[in-house]
């Protein structure tokens, strides 16, 4: 059984290209691997400072990730400031790392150059240095990220690895695993671009908690293009693709064999909106049941945090010794 650990930002809504790309898998994921799942509040304040915001969010994302299945029992889910040794072994990370490799970062040239006018923390610079704490203090083997996540576990190899040459073997040197069934979910207003909170406009994403109506009534209105020929293609037709990747991803057939079966984009867009819908709706079932129930909620949430505190206050006790930091008694 691998060690995989992966972790989210309570920041937005979930939507479905988080759920068929990433959350998906971690249910799937809990029954083969000893599983731990962050949400990393500590990361969205970086870019999130308005007072009680993120707490709520830590809740609500709380619950989408056990409405979704993954089962406290198996999966150790927790959150990042109940564990107190993320911020202190992030310390340590941020002595372990360069200015010069912070300053590579795609996501932080990316990030800070759309805040420009706003506030850049030294969080958000940062930010790789928490992130390598995450991973390093559980001992994971395995992270399954998407490719925007790359670079950031590439950094905390070479963290691991540094620290590891510097004062001797103390952390696991973990690697990026792309997930075996991630599909990747387009915009469906525009299909080129990955269907992302930072986008602009609603009308292309899909939240995980949208009433049915609406996901049906935003799958009619995707953009497709106006040949009617339906075939998966990616390059040269994304809009009908997507619709093609969502609906297999849903009903677990290849898109290009369900190509086969539409003449029309009118019922495919309609198919894959039901099938959806339908999918999602135990879920928000679920949701809206732990939601009203925010004792439940925080039981399951100390469950994952006694875990999750034991694997992690055992590394950083592993990682004082070995840099020789006088013990207290
Ligand atoms: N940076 C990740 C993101 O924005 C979130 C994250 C924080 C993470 N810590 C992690 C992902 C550790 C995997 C492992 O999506």
């Amino acid at each position: 059984m691998a060690r995989v650990l992966s972790c989210i930002q309570p920041t937005g809504e979930v939507h479905l290209g988080n759920y068929l790309g990433a959350l998906r898998n971690w249910v799937s994921g809990q029954h083969n691997n000893d599983v731990f799942h962050g949400i990393v509040d500590l990361h969205a304040l970086t870019i999130t400072d308005t007072p009680g915001v993120l707490g709520q969010q830590t809740l609500q994302l709380a619950a989408i990730l056990f409405a979704v299945g993954l089962d406290p029992q198996i999966a150790t889910v927790f959150v990042q400031s109940h564990i107190p040794e993320h911020s202190q072994l992030g310390w340590i990370m941020e002595c372990t790392v360069s200015f010069g490799e912070l300053s590579r970062m795609t996501q932080f040239k990316d990030k800070s150059a759309k805040r420009e006018a706003d506030f850049v923390s030294a969080g958000l610079f940062t930010y790789p240095a928490l992130q390598a704490a995450d991973i390093l203090l559980y001992d994971a083997s395995e992270v399954p990220v998407g490719d925007d996540q790359r670079q950031h576990i590439e950094i905390t190899r070479d963290i691991a690895l540094r620290f590891n040459h510097r004062f001797g073997d103390t952390f696991v040197v973990p690697k990026a695993v792309t997930p075996p069934t991630g599909a990747r979910v387009m915009d469906l207003q525009e299909p080129t671009n990955k269907m992302s909170k930072s986008g602009d406009g609603e009308a292309g994403i899909i939240y995980l908690l949208d009433d049915p109506a609406s996901i049906v009534k935003k799958f009619k209105r995707a953009v497709t293009d106006s040949d009617n020929e339906v075939v998966f293609d990616r390059e040269l037709k994304p809009g009908v693709s997507n619709l093609l990747e969502i609906l297999g991803a849903v009903t677990n057939e290849s898109p290009s064999a369900l190509a086969t079966t539409y003449t029309q984009y009118g019922k495919l867009k309609q198919d894959t909106g039901e099938a959806v819908a339908e999918m999602l709706r135990p879920i928000q079932t679920r949701y809206h049941e732990l939601m009203a129930d925010p004792a439940e909620l925080s039981n399951l949430l100390a469950l994952g945090k006694e875990r999750a505190s034991k694997v992690a206050s055992a590394t950083l006790a592993r990682a004082h010794s070995a840099i020789g930091l006088y013990p207290s008694n």
